[in-house]
């Protein structure tokens, strides 16, 4: 709920604080933003647009993790999240590209009095993230452009497959808080992709992400985790549909290319979860 998140959160066209009234947002300088019916809040400055994935993006990616595929991934990141906020500042966690907020609820179970805020582009994600948790407030935000979060409010930063803002996760950052990034390694789903023809992990990835959060924080755990996927084609499909290849991918072949799988596809998912502090 937004009742949760109100005091980390920043007017989009001029920094300053926001207050709830009634069903909106407003700053001092009276600029307001209505909560929609789903209890989400567009937070974008006049020219910008929402984006990000399409709701059958979200949708197949809501399917795919209530099934369970990615547990041990949602687990490893949640546990790295706990220790990290164990001994940290208060305050909240803001997640960045939340899409349906499962990663962020897990989080919060394990973190009681914290609230957790679901930044997404996508009005499906945030329509989703603002009812996966009592605690979470979603906000429809572009993470490419300075975040409505004022500046320390998070004890905690998520980014799970998502974009990465380095200098803004740096300036939303309490000086002693931690960010947690999961993303994809190079083997990750590699006998799909594969077999699909799907979009593959860039090898350099990894060095990638470090150059892009940029000086102002220091990565201080890494480590990796490996897992095997037993899915049926629904799964192999929804899969697909959640990822960058539903953009690239023509749609009947890759259609010929599912009905040939074998059942179930074993495939192995390689994820790096590390965890980043504020120099
Ligand atoms: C691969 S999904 C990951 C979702 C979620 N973290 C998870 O692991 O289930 C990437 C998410 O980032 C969002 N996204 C993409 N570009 C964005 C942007 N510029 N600002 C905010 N969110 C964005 C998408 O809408 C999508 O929900
Ligand atoms: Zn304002």
């Amino acid at each position: 709920m937004l009742e949760h998140v109100i005091d980390m959160l920043a007017c989009p066209h001029c920094g300053d604080p926001l207050a709830l009234r009634e069903r909106s947002l407003r700053c001092r300088r009276g600029h307001a933003f209505d909560v929609a019916r789903q209890g989400y809040v567009t937070l974008l400055p006049g020219e910008a647009r929402p984006g990000g994935d399409t709701s059958e993006m979200v949708e197949a990616r809501a399917a795919f993790l209530a099934a369970g595929h990615y547990r041990p991934l949602v687990d490893a990141v949640a546990a790295t999240a706990e220790r990290f906020l164990a001994d940290g500042p208060s305050g909240g966690v803001v997640e960045l590209g939340a899409g349906t907020g499962q990663q962020l609820a897990q989080v919060l179970e394990r973190a009681p009095g914290r609230a957790g805020l679901a930044l997404d582009l996508s009005r499906a994600a945030a329509r989703r993230a603002a009812r996966a948790h009592p605690r979470i407030g979603a906000v429809v935000c572009d993470v490419w452009r300075r975040l409505p979060v004022r500046s320390g409010a998070a004890a905690l930063v998520l980014d799970v497959f998502a974009p990465r803002n380095g200098p803004e996760i740096r300036r939303v950052l309490h000086p002693r808080g931690a960010l947690v990034v999961a993303s994809a390694a190079p083997r990750h789903l590699a006998e799909l992709v594969e077999r699909l023809g799907l979009l593959r992990v860039d090898e350099r990835k990894p060095e990638r992400i470090e150059q892009a959060l940029g000086a102002g924080l220091e990565r201080v755990e890494r480590r990796v985790r490996e897992f095997e996927l037993e899915l049926t084609r629904t799964d192999a499909e929804r899969l697909v549909a959640m990822g960058p290849s539903a953009w690239h991918t023509e749609p009947s072949a890759l259609r010929e290319r599912l009905a040939d799988l074998p059942e179930p596809v074993r495939v192995g998912a390689s994820v790096v979860v590390s965890a980043y502090r504020p120099v």
